[in-house]
């Protein structure tokens, strides 16, 4: 007989947005009068800018054409991307990563839960809690977590750095040494920076004991403040210990359209082996690339065409972004985020937890936000807020819950 990964029975509940998914559409399907406004997962929607369209069409006609036909990608994308990243997201500020150290992907979610795969199984990950989901459910997966305690909501082998309003949610070196490291600034969820002399002392700390952080920076075009890092390799000694991985979803509207990469510097090494190469392999082994239309695409988010339109896509959302803190600090809610994130994080009301808040909301004013608690036992009694939908349906939710 057949056996399963029983790992995935460890898995406490579906995967959050998916939970969140069924319970708002049931809502709907049962009050179908009502205009239920979606600020829960964080899902642009702001139509592709022009330039991105236009590079869309330009490849789509090279398709069809037997002269400018392309089957199968590189293995690591191709070098018009690759190059066009190396240089704007990372010699235009000052970081030292060749093209031959980004590998392109269908995003830095796929990444972000296949990287675990290169890493031995003894490994002790640290994670912020709150937390991105699936960078603690694809350990699970793969077994590296321990037992779960259902009543603290945590796994017995993770180890978790609290981000609380005390800390300025801000993780603190943990007193455990961990193996892998994730960190994610600007951060989902809550919508918090760290100043570049802060991310210094985690690579300081990450090359002391030999640890290797996971860097996801998926945000980093929502950046407004002058000492906030976009790339962990701004940190001296970053190439040593950090993996960075970042997407085309937030910065340019590519959710639907999926593209990322993962950022391995050669010089990345445990012992002799050199974690480039086995991502490498990876790569090469389950993985057939972004499709030629997409990583045009892609090139065209590079652009000084493009760089503009999506300057100002940015600045959409990230008015949004003021409204919801403006309007909500001003009705007397505890909210911070929405500076250099498009996340809002907010202290849900009168003591109620973060699934009664959700339910209340999506009773009451018929808005959804993302519960605090999804992402992480810290994450109880909050909740997020995302920038990401239209401007009139940001008003109107902002109005909506004021009203209550
Ligand atoms: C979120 O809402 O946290 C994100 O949209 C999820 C993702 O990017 O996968």
């Amino acid at each position: 007989m057949f056996k399963i990964n029983e790992n995935y029975l460890k898995l406490p509940g579906s995967y959050l947005f998916s939970t969140i998914g069924k319970k708002v559409n049931a809502y709907a399907a049962a009050h179908p009068d009502k205009k239920v406004i979606r600020l829960g997962i964080g899902d642009v929607t702001q139509p592709l800018a022009p330039a991105i369209i236009e590079a869309l069409h330009k490849a789509v006609d090279e398709m069809a054409a037997a002269e400018t036909f392309r089957g199968y990608a590189p293995d690591l994308g191709y070098e018009f991307l690759r190059n066009a990243i190396a240089e704007n997201d990372y010699r235009a500020r000052g970081c030292n990563i060749s093209a031959d150290e980004i590998f392109i992907s269908d995003g830095a979610k796929c990444d972000s839960g296949n990287i675990q795969e290169i890493f031995g199984q003894g490994n002790k990950i640290a994670v912020c809690d709150p937390v991105y989901p699936v960078y603690v459910d694809t350990n699970v997966m793969a077994g590296r977590t321990g037992v779960y305690d259902s009543a603290k909501e945590t796994w017995s082998d993770v180890i978790y750095m609290p981000c609380t309003a005390e800390n300025n949610f801000a993780p603190e070196i943990p007193k455990e040494r961990p193996d892998i490291i994730y960190l994610c600034f600007p951060n989902n969820p809550t919508g918090s920076a760290i100043t570049k002399p802060q991310l210094q002392e985690w690579v300081d700390y990450a090359n002391k004991v030999g640890a290797v952080i996971i860097y996801d920076a998926a945000y980093e075009a929502y950046i407004s403040e002058e000492n906030v890092p976009h790339s962990i390799y701004e940190c001296e000694g970053a190439g040593l210990c950090a993996i960075e991985l970042r997407s085309f979803s937030k910065n340019a509207g590519f959710t639907g359209v999926r593209l990322g990469f993962t950022v391995i510097p050669k010089e990345l090494k445990c012992g002799e082996v050199s974690l480039h190469s086995l991502w490498a392999r990876r790569h090469g082994t389950k993985y057939n690339g972004a499709p030629y239309i997409v990583q045009r695409a892609g090139e065209a988010v590079y652009s000084p065409e493009g760089k503009r339109q999506l300057k100002q896509q940015i600045a959409y959302y990230m008015k949004n972004a003021r409204y919801i803190l403006e309007g909500l600090q001003s009705a007397g809610y505890t909210v911070s985020g929405g500076v250099n994130a498009p996340y809002i994080w907010l202290k849900a009301p009168g003591g109620m937890s973060s699934w009664e808040f959700f339910d209340d909301l999506l009773e009451r004013a018929n808005v959804v936000g993302t519960p605090g608690s999804g992402f992480g036992p810290s994450g109880e009694t909050y909740f997020r807020l995302t920038a990401f939908g239209s401007y009139e349906n940001t008003v109107e939710a902002v109005d909506r819950i004021r009203a209550l």
